[in-house]
């Protein structure tokens, strides 16, 4: 059983991108401690969903691109009319492209930004719009190592910056949904360097999510959380 400051359950919580990696990883974090799972993606679940269901997990997936408002609007309405409430969201749908500077595509950039900065900004304001005030909640955006600093051995300039731009959504969000009892927070994960830690990265976000989405982090909000082993301070 979770402790009572980790508990979600009778909470619902929506995963965007959450039918493989991360999104996947991070929603069985969630489900653990209890609450009912939304995954949201233009891609099937890779995993089967009666496994997870016959852990005891209620968890459900709706086909959804996260460009459009209106995929946004209907599934977030049917997870509110199939669970009563939207209490937690975690915008874990995204894109990279390695793209040396000088060669990267308008194309390139726009479809980066579309997907990662543009469809986290739908997906909070269509989930914010449809929350209880009186339960409070909670939205959580992926950002990444790569916002913060440059990774030597990729070029993805446009990524990063798509990312950037999740990180400073993050105050503004958090202040704008503070009267509405939301808290708005990212995370920027790291990435595995080598096989010996391979895996190890897709556990450690589930702390951190769990601890955003529950009463744990009740009075965390406008931050980010670096979760990268600490590769960003030696
Ligand atoms: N893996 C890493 O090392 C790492 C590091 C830092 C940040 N991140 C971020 O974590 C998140 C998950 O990454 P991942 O490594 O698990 O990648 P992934 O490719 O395994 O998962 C991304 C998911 O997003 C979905 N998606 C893409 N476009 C979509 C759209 N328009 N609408 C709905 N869903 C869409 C994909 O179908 C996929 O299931 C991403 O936002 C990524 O930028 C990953």
């Amino acid at each position: 059983m979770s402790s009572s400051l980790f508990d979600l359950t009778n909470k619902t919580a929506i995963i965007t991108g959450g039918a493989r990696g991360l999104g996947f990883a991070m929603s069985k974090a969630l489900a653990a401690h209890g609450a009912k799972i939304a995954l949201f993606d233009i891609l099937s679940p890779v995993s089967d969903l009666s496994a997870l269901r016959a852990e005891g997990v209620d968890v459900d997936y709706w086909k959804v691109d996260v460009t459009s408002k209106e995929d946004l609007e209907k599934a977030v309405d049917e997870v509110k009319a199939k669970w009563g409430t939207v209490d937690i969201v975690v915008c874990a749908a995204g894109v990279a492209r390695d793209s040396p500077f000088l060669e990267t595509s308008i194309e390139t950039f726009e479809f980066q930004h579309k997907i990662n900065t543009l469809g986290s900004y739908l997906t909070a304001q269509v989930a914010a719009s449809r929350m209880d005030s009186t339960r409070g909640g909670s939205i959580i955006f992926i950002a990444t190592l790569t916002s913060h600093q440059a990774a030597p051995a990729q070029r993805i300039s446009a990524y990063a910056a798509s990312k950037g731009a999740i990180r400073s959504l993050v105050p503004h969000l958090a202040m704008e949904l503070a009267p509405l009892n939301i808290r708005v927070n990212s995370i920027s994960p790291g990435y595995m360097m080598t096989d010996m830690v391979k895996g190890l990265e897709k556990k450690s976000v589930g702390g951190p999510v769990v601890f955003l989405a529950s009463g744990a982090g009740g009075y965390v909000t406008g931050q980010d959380i670096l979760v990268d082993g600490g590769v960003s301070k030696w």
